[in-house]
């Protein structure tokens, strides 16, 4: 019996198992015109063919609430009815396949304007050049030396990013998906606000632990409000900057002891589980990156919190997946790379661990 391929059930929704693909951008949408930010033929394919691979939870790639919360021009958007639409081809499709649709909603904060990985190692794309913008963020400190200085963000302009988060969840369901993810990872904005070594302020969204959580939990709110209560919200987060518990490193960042007082907050506000990664907010950060190496994060989370959790990072094969559900580490397993590299994955790992694997009526005869 495969502890992996055990249905899970969160609110009333039933994901068919606990193998789900973890969100990655694509940069492959049209930076302007009339399908700006709305995915196309590539995201089709790329999302389609995880859930005839028999993946339980497609989350898709960071969805930008407004133009400027892309992290590059070539990013989906959800903030307008072309969008919706376009996401609803796809969504339909996964359901079709018995697999859920998930949607990661999102805001780059500092880390927007910058160009597709591919181009110049993703360099950030200056103001006025180009597609590029100026970002915003909650302090005006730029990423690192290439980068722009963001514009610091009024508190007039949070609560309007705030409304924005809404927005996009609200269109979200119109375009069938059945999961809302925050992100709150990866040192974009809500990351940024979290983070004392990002958020420099002093009014009521900056300084002590309550502030700096202010803003991600209006997000939360905001967006459970229109969410519906049979559906579950997820949030994605950087459990460590890994500054604050790295002995070497003197720099002050969100540590793992936030990310559990957090856990319980948003637990108490609605979500459902903590999709648990880290790192992305200080670019030279020591980080080990080495198979589960952010597991113990999502693991103490759930022990300590009893909030539901994804773990992520590194995890590319189904004996090493299925133990770390198996063990009771996390609820379910994210997978990004691998899946990549192997659409039908959640197939194979369901054969390599004894259970029945997904396969399309169309290819039953292979
Ligand atoms: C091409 C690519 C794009 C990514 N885009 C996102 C994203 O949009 N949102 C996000 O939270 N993480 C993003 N990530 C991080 C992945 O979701 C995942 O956390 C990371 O790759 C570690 O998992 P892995 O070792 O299985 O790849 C991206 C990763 C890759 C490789």
């Amino acid at each position: 019996m495969s502890a992996l391929f055990e249905p899970i059930t969160l609110r009333q929704l039933t994901i068919p198992n606990r193998l789900w693909m973890a969100p990655m951008c694509q940069y492959s949408a049209a930076p302007e015109g009339p399908e700006q930010g709305a995915p196309n033929d590539w995201h089709f394919q790329h999302l389609a063919a995880r859930a005839v691979g028999g993946t339980g939870l497609i989350i898709t790639e960071a969805a930008a609430v407004s133009p400027e919360g892309r992290i590059s021009p070539y990013d989906l958007g959800l903030w307008n009815d072309t969008q919706v639409a376009a996401f609803r081809r796809i969504t339909d499709f996964i359901k079709a396949q018995g697999s859920v649709a998930g949607i990661q909603i999102a805001h780059a904060g500092r880390k927007a304007s910058t160009e597709r990985t591919w181009v110049d190692r993703g360099a950030p794309i200056a103001p006025g050049e180009g597609y590029g913008w100026r970002p915003v963020a909650p302090s005006a400190v730029a990423f690192d030396g290439k980068s722009t200085e963001p514009a610091e963000l009024s508190v007039a302009e949070i609560k309007e990013i705030v409304e924005q988060f809404a927005a996009t969840a609200r269109r979200a369901l119109d375009a069938g998906f059945q999961v809302a993810e925050i992100h709150g990872a990866h040192g974009y904005l809500i990351n940024e606000f979290l983070s004392p070594f990002t958020n420099r302020r002093t009014d009521e969204y900056g300084g002590s632990y309550e502030n700096r959580v202010r803003f991600a939990l209006e997000v939360v709110d905001a967006v459970r409000a229109v969410w519906p209560e049979d559906l579950p919200l997820f949030f994605r987060i950087s459990a460590t900057d890994w500054l604050t518990e790295n002995p070497e490193d003197g720099r002050e960042g969100w540590t793992a002891d936030e990310t559990v007082r957090f856990a319980a907050e948003l637990k108490a506000h609605g979500v459902d589980l903590l999709d648990t990664s880290t790192g992305g907010n200080a670019p030279d950060a020591k980080i080990e990156a080495v198979p589960n190496y952010q597991v113990p994060f999502a693991a103490r989370v759930k022990k300590e919190t009893g909030l539901p959790v994804g773990a992520v990072g590194l995890i590319t094969e189904a004996q090493q997946a299925e133990k770390i559900v198996a063990d009771g580490e996390a609820d379910a397993v994210l997978l990004g790379r691998e899946l990549l590299r192997s659409p039908y994955f959640a197939q194979q790992a369901a054969r390599e661990l004894g259970a029945d694997p997904h396969v399309a009526q169309q290819y039953h005869r292979a």
